[in-house]
């Protein structure tokens, strides 16, 4: 039997790193949800809502996905929602998942911090006795939004900081520069929690610098708009930051114009730490496998450059030394 592309990355040992756990769900699951909850959707039809999944830019998308957010209300409801996207990520080969949600996308229509946590969180658990799956949760603040907004909800998690990995910052970048949220960064790094942020999305690559100098960054998630500062790329390539790549993200966000424009081994190609994942794969068209493939084609990637991506993933994971080394010796079992 042939080693097809396709055999060859389910197989792949990943870690995925760039995962908004309310981008997993489903029209199916929506349709679903709504139900159970005796809510009324403005669509027709499963395949009415997939046909509204047609996007000109980033907000164009977040108006869509707030709204599918809305069916989410009970704790059963995240559970369900985290354990779905663990059966797919279990059928792509993934060993390790650091997921996002979206706090605020949820207390703001009164559903409380603690029913949206507690189901992702024990999703998670779920997910790793069902499958073996290892899981890091990130609770990410709507930019949109201001800074006591975004403190507020700091507060609110305080009582699950043993269980949170760490702080995200997502939604529409325009207009809403790193530098707003400067001290919640800092308080939630003196907390011991980690820092990753969404930058050079559709932001300019100054927003990576203020995303690097003002909050301090762990992690930088997408970082496309990096490549247009020679400067910056020397910078996050001599300190090997990672890179949270969503190539049908960028495709269907028009972040690229088409795949064969996607620069993902560019970025390997100056020796930056790029990471590959699938960001909301239920809006996109695709989960890690899936963004893994379509690119490979796309730019022909060799099976030596699909490894480098996946080896990426465990190096820039929030993973004790132990554990790291125990997934990097299953790549190199299977590589
Ligand atoms: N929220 C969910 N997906 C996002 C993305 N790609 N960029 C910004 N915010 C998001
Ligand atoms: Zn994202």
């Amino acid at each position: 039997m042939t080693n097809t592309l396709e055999t060859f990355i389910a197989a792949l040992p990943k870690a995925e790193l760039h995962l908004h756990i309310e981008g997993s769900l489903e029209p199916e699951l929506m349709f679903a949800l709504a139900r159970r909850n005796r809510l009324a959707l403005p669509y027709k039809s499963v395949e009415d809502l997939r046909s509204a999944y047609n996007f000109s830019n980033l907000q164009d998308f977040l108006d869509i996905y707030y709204a599918g957010a809305q069916v989410l209300r009970t704790e059963e409801d995240f559970h369900d929602l985290t354990l779905a996207y663990f059966t797919r990520a279990a059928a792509d080969g993934v060993l390790h998942a650091e997921i996002f949600f979206d706090p605020q996308t949820h207390t703001d229509r009164g559903i409380p911090f603690a029913t949206a946590v507690q189901g992702i969180l024990s999703g998670m658990a779920a997910a790793q006795s069902r499958y073996a799956i290892t899981s890091k949760l990130i609770m990410c603040f709507l930019r949109h939004l201001d800074e006591a907004a975004a403190f507020t909800t700091l507060h609110q998690a305080e009582p699950w900081f043993d269980k949170i990995a760490g702080i995200g910052l997502d939604s529409s970048e325009r207009g809403h520069p790193p530098s707003k949220f400067a001290r919640v960064f800092a308080a939630a790094g003196s907390a011991g929690l980690k820092r990753v942020a969404h930058a050079g999305e559709e932001g300019p690559a100054a927003n990576v610098w203020e995303a690097l100098n003002e909050l301090h960054i762990d992690r930088l998630d997408h970082g496309n708009n990096a490549l247009d500062d020679p400067t910056l790329i020397a910078h996050l390539a001599a300190t090997q930051m990672t890179l949270t790549v969503c190539p049908l993200s960028n495709l269907r966000l028009r972040v690229v114009p088409n795949l064969q424009a996607h620069p993902i081994d560019k970025m390997l190609a100056q020796n930056l730490r790029a990471t590959i994942n699938s960001d909301d794969p239920a809006y996109f068209g695709g989960y890690i496998a899936e963004n893994f493939k379509a690119v490979a084609q796309a730019r022909n990637l060799t099976r030596a450059q699909l490894t480098t991506l996946a080896r990426n993933s465990f190096l820039g994971a929030f993973l004790d030394d132990t554990t790291r080394q125990h997934y990097l010796s299953r790549l190199d079992d299977f590589a």
